[in-house]
Order: C-alpha cells, then structure tokens, then sequence
C-alpha cells in the first residue's frame, strides 16, 4: 500500500502572501461559523507548528452525529499500470454486465454485431454509445415501489467514431465508402439517451428487448422548446425533413419553439415528479462549419466563442453530410443546444422539452432539492475550465399530490449563478433584467441582452447564460461537474449541496486574466488567481466544494461553504507549487489508500452515503501512476473518510450511478473503455466487457469481443445486503 510512509503535507497553503483558506479562516467573524465551525482556531493550529492542507480543512469541520449507516467495505487497491482490463469490486460484491453499446432495447431492436457493423436504423433501436448519467425508476405496485423492475434512463454522452463503424469514420465498409450520411445517422443515433426496461428474475438482472417502455432518444428526436426563451429570434433556425438518407431543407424558418434532437448528454438529474432531465453539455463540439464562422464582432460570432463553437468542431463530420449541424449556413441551430431536457420515461410517445428557463451552458447535472415549504431548485454546474455553478428556482411551488400541476414547473423561476466569497459566505446573483452588473448597469441596458422588453432581455439572458453569468461578477470555478444534495437524515436538515470541480490547468498559472464582464472571453481562456474557493494553482487533480442555503431554504440568496476535499496523490514526487503540493487531503487510512484525482460524478445514496467517480486518462500513467485508474469512492459526508470501492477498465471513464429503492442493487456506468484505438486495431487498450465476462448478467446474451464497449456495470452484494453498507 503506497503512502503510508510517505511523509505527510506540512507546506504551508500559501506561503506567498496571498490570501489563503487560514487567512479566511483567521479572520471569520465567529457569529458566522455556522457551516465552518470547528473545536480548534487557526490560531492554535498554527501555535502546534504549522498549518498542513489537511489541517485545515478537517478543522473546517461542522460538528456533527457521524453518518449512522457508516461504510461497511474495505477499500480496495488502486488499479495500477498495467491497468488490468476488468471492473473491480470489494470482497463480498459481485459486478456483472446488465446492458451494453449496442444491444437491443425496444421492440424491434436487432442483436449487437461484433463488428460494428449495425446500421444507423438498428442503431436507434439499440443502446447508446459511452453511457454517461443515469436514473433507476422503479415501478409501482400496490403503493409500494419495485427494486426487481423499472425503467433505466441513460445518457448516451458522445460516440468514439473509430470503434461505431467496421473500418472508423473514413474508411470504407458496409456501411458506405468514407464518411457518408449513413455513418453520420449512426452516430447521431448512438447520442442522445436510452430508455430500457429492466428486470431481476431468479436473482439475475436484464433488459427486456421488446418492452414497450424501451426507447430511443437522439440526435434527431423531435422536441419542444419551452420556458422564456422559447420563440426568441435566435431560436429559429432553418426547418428541415431529417430523413434517413439526408436533411432536406424545406425552406421555411421554425418558430423558436421546436428543436431536433439532444447530443453530448452528460450527467443528469430527476425531478420530484418523476420524470429525467438529461443536460447537454459539449454540444459545440456536434456542430461544424463549411466556411468561416461570423467573427466575434457579431452577435452570432461573439456567442460561438463565448461557448467554445468552432468551424472543425470536435471532428464529428457530421456537418459535411448534414447541413442541420453546418453553422456557416445554418447558425442559430447551435442555440437549440446547451439546455436541460425534460423526458417522460414511462411514455415513450411524450415529445421531450428542452426547459429555456434553467439557462444555456455546457450543462453538466441538474440536482434538485425540495425544501420545507415545497419550494423547488436546481442546482448546475457549467463544465468548463473558469466556468460557474447556477441554481434555478422555480417560482411555482411543488406540489406533491398533484404531478398534473407540477408539469410546466421548470418553464418559470429565476436562474442564479454563485459567487463564492472569501469569507467562507456567498451570493447567489440572479440573472434577470433588473440585475445590475459589477460596471453598474443593469443587464437589460447592458448590449449583450438589449431587447424590445423584459421577456425579450430574458430570453436573450438565457441564450447568453455565460455572458450574463460574467456581467454579474460571478466566481470562475476549477470546471464544474456534478452536483449532489446530501440527504436530509439522522437529524440533519441543512440544504446541502455537493459539486464536483474535476480540474482546471489553467488556475493560478500566468499571466493571469479572468473572464471579460462584457462577455468576449473565448471559451477557457482565462487564467485566473487562485481564490478562496479554487485555492490549488495548476489544479490537476480537482476538489469538491459544498454549500448550505442560510435559513435551510431553496429560496436562499446567501450561502456558507466550504472546500470538502482537495484530491491528489499523497505519494506524488511532483514538485509542489506555492499554493498546490498535488498531494491533496483526501482522509483515508492508510494514508494515500484511497486517493483520487479528477472528481467527476457525485451521488449521495438514499442512506447518505457520497460516491464520487473519476474522469481522468484512466491508463494509470504519468499524474496517475499511484492513483491508477479510474474509480467509483464512497465517502462520508462527516467524516469524510474516503474508500475506493470500484475500479475500471483500461482507459475508461467510471461515470454515471444509481440504485434499487431498496439498496441491494447498484447500477454504474463504464464510459469509454480503449479510448483511442484506431478502427485497424480496436482493442489496441481494452476489451472490455467481453475481457471480463462470457455473457451478460442474465447469464444467456453472450459478450463478443473485437471492440470495446461502453456499458452499465449492475452490482450487488453477496449476501443480499444494501451496498456500502
Ligand atoms: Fe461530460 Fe463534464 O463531463
Ligand atoms: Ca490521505
Ligand atoms: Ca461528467
């Protein structure tokens, strides 16, 4: 086991003279230690000779019961290079394979072939490609929930278009010579989210192909567009037939409240009501240009670079086959993108929504909590490096008898976005025409949101989230990931939240600059100072903030928070940094047992327990060599003891988690195994599944090899019990 010997972090945080977590700490107004109270000063920590990291933060500590439920597992050993092509799970758990890229889902779905060789058509009835965010819905039965039968939705985040087709993106195969539009529709069809009914029978879990719940949602699904920006001049976009062989313009320009399709679904959420919320998240990168973009002295342009639009895209190609996706003729189609979409997942006939009023970002997850008046939010991080974290407050209240009346609940509300201040407080701005910006004017004077009235500058706030979010003077955060509310057991009934910040390498490195108040940053490209809230310069390896909403209230506008864990390898030989010793101060025994970098996914169980998943290179190479490859962790909120739980294959991403209402299944997501192998040798990194298994849970589909294979991962303990426990 690394790390035990491994001398323990005594550099002080900060050494340079800026302001670092002590001196906030030092200089808190004590009234105001309701989140960050703790039994030793920072004064008398610094008379015990010095303030380590981990110091700090395990005295920034509320005092409180221990979680109850506990963990209940060993932690298991890091996965380390070479990265051992097979899940891991502790002793006394079982992991098996409950549904992969490419197996059937619906009625009508055809067998996965192993060489890739599915059509674009068999496709959409398939599951998708790099599943990602998923959610459990348990069916009813006799007022009581099922935990042996339900609905799976899962993200479909993006495609890795070498591995989708026989000979890669431009080769030539069954599928057509070089990139065709039969490749294209594949790939739009392995976007977007699988909707599959699942089912335990005599202990084994499995789809069921033919249910009628099975269904498909892609790139080319049709939807409505709701809430204040729905109808704006900037969500008409030119109408097109998508038709299986091409997308044919009708001429006619839609009326701002449709759209086609979702893409780049990232993490999710639910609503208390019972429907998914998928978030689109790295769209820009679906979209590609035949010509020069508009530069950023027009609107088009200015909104293309603040959002990270480019004429290569992320090379997709889909826009040198389908001019849906061209934004040199066809711009505004990119603004149907980057919003949270609401799916009914038990009818499969419901047209989903793409819900305008919880703005346009690259939208990561979208964690509700309902307080104690029934008040309603959600709460959003905007991945990317220097972006923010945003809560939408919906004006209506929920009601828990009635989910007619909760329909349309996420069409009204004000969307806010977070400034973390240096007191260990914040603000959450709201982003409305009213609003003043740090320059003084309100943003419906401000250029960027001009409009004929207030629901015009409304709708234009939300397209331009971003810009919005920076006039108001927001807090650039280290590229927020998922967020989780803690549940409110054993006592505890504070609000709160939990988000991920995975990384960003460009904190605190030179010369430093911070997005522009009047919206022209392109994409991650500042720079900015460590501050209170991102304190580790170069911040590789990420850390997780939480919250609590003053007066245990969603309706809150003021916060406390503090910084949960900083991750990083105990035993790194990584030079430190002023401000960053990359060791990070992760609580595990032994130390360094259960390191992670790269926090992704987060998830509290029903029982309070925190997971959280990695997104790193997963190869357990170069920052990774001790922390090896990525992981699914459970900690504990108070303690914040951390245990490895689960490892993945080989250049994979562990990603997306949910459970069984009863606890005794978890499901988890295995993104992206092999990353980077070329069509001429798939498995040149992984296998995976067919490396692990012969079939799959159900002990009857076989797993052929040839090319790896993103899938859900079902897992249970032996002997019958709740998992983590
Ligand atoms: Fe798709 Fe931010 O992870
Ligand atoms: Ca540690
Ligand atoms: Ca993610």
């Amino acid at each position: 086991m690394k790390g035990k010997s491994h001398p323990r972090n005594d550099l002080t945080l900060n050494p340079s003279g800026n302001e670092s977590i002590f001196d906030i700490i030092g200089r808190l107004d004590v009234s105001r230690r309701r989140f960050v109270q703790g039994s030793a000063s920072a004064t008398m920590l610094a008379a015990a000779g010095g303030i380590t990291l981990s110091g700090i933060v395990n005295t920034v500590e509320a005092a409180e019961a221990s979680l109850v439920v506990g963990i209940g597992f060993d932690a298991i050993p890091p996965s380390l290079a070479p990265v051992a092509d097979v899940v891991s799970v502790p002793p006394g758990y079982t992991a098996k394979l409950l549904v992969a890229w490419g197996d059937p889902i619906m009625p009508g779905g055809v067998a996965y072939k192993a060489d890739a060789s599915n059509t674009a058509a068999e496709q959409a009835k398939q599951y998708g490609m790099h599943t990602d965010g998923m959610h459990f819905f348990p069916f009813p039965s006799r007022g009581q929930v099922l935990s042996d039968r339900g609905i799976l939705c899962a993200n479909n985040e993006y495609t890795h278009e070498e591995v989708l087709f026989p000979a890669g993106q431009t080769g030539s195969d069954v599928l057509g010579a070089g990139y065709n539009i039969e490749k294209c529709r594949k790939s739009q069809s392995a976007h977007g989210v699988s909707i599959a009914e699942i089912r335990r029978v005599n202990g084994k879990w499995n789809t069921v192909p033919g249910s009628v719940y099975g269904r498909r949602i892609t790139a080319n699904t049709p939807m409505r567009v709701a809430g204040p920006a729905a109808g704006h001049a900037l969500m008409k976009t030119s109408e097109f037939n998508v038709t299986p062989t091409g997308s044919l313009a009708t001429g006619k320009i839609t009326d701002g409240t449709t759209a086609n399709g979702t893409v780049n679904n990232c993490a999710n959420g639910i609503t208390p009501w019972g429907t998914y919320l998928t978030c689109e998240e790295n769209w820009n990168g679906n979209f590609g240009a035949t010509a020069a973009l508009p530069t950023a002295a027009t609107e088009a342009g200015k909104l293309f670079s603040r959002y990270g639009v480019v004429a290569a895209g992320f090379g997709y190609r889909w826009h040198t086959v389908d001019p849906r996706f061209d934004l040199a003729v066809n711009p505004n189609e990119s603004n149907l993108f980057g919003w949270v979409v609401e799916i009914d997942p038990l009818d499969p006939k419901s047209v989903p929504v793409k819900r305008t009023a919880l703005g346009r970002f690259k939208h990561e997850s979208a964690q509700y909590v309902v307080d104690r008046s029934n008040q309603l939010a959600f709460y959003m991080g905007d991945d990317e490096r220097n972006e923010y974290i945003y809560k939408f407050v919906c004006a209506g209240k929920f009601n828990p008898g009635n989910n007619a009346a909760n329909r349309n609940l996420l069409d009204d509300g004000t969307l806010y976005v977070a400034r973390f201040d240096a007191d260990l407080t914040g603000t959450w701005l709201p982003l409305l025409p009213e609003t003043l910006g740090v320059n003084g004017v309100a943003l419906r004077d401000n250029p960027n949101f001009i409009g004929a009235n207030d629901a015009e500058v409304m709708a234009k706030i939300l397209i331009k989230t971003r810009m919005a979010a920076d006039a108001v003077g927001a807090t650039m955060m280290d590229r927020p990931e998922w967020t989780g509310a803690r549940p409110r057991l054993n006592g505890n009934d504070e609000i709160e939240v939990y988000c991920t910040l995975t990384n960003n390498n460009r904190r605190g490195t030179s010369a430093a600059s911070s997005n522009k108040i009047d919206g022209s940053t392109t994409a991650a490209s500042a720079r900015p100072p460590v501050d209170a809230a991102n304190p580790a310069e170069d911040n590789i390896y990420g850390h997780i903030i939480r919250w609590r909403e003053d007066g245990k209230s969603v309706l809150a506008t003021e916060f406390t928070w503090d910084i949960f864990v900083q991750c990083g390898d105990t035993a790194t030989i990584k030079a430190a940094k002023l401000t960053n010793n990359y060791q990070g101060n992760i609580n595990d025994t032994p130390d360094g047992s259960a390191d992670i970098g790269a926090p992704d996914g987060l998830w509290f169980d029903p029982f309070g327990r925190l997971w959280v998943q990695t997104d790193q290179i997963g190869n357990a190479t170069g920052d990774w060599i001790n922390i090896g490859a990525n992981s699914l962790s459970c900690a504990d909120p108070v303690t914040k003891q951390f245990r490895r739980f689960l490892t993945g294959p080989n250049k994979c991403e562990v990603t997306g988690i949910t459970m069984t209402p009863d606890g005794k299944t978890l499901f988890v997501g295995i993104q992206h195994p092999g990353e980077d192998a070329m069509a001429a040798n798939p498995t040149a990194f992984s296998n995976w599944p067919a490396s692990q298994w012969a079939t799959r849970a159900d002990g009857v589909t076989p797993l052929p090899g040839g090319r790896p294979r993103s899938g859900v991962v079902v897992i249970t303990k032996n002997d019958g019990g709740i998992v983590g426990a």
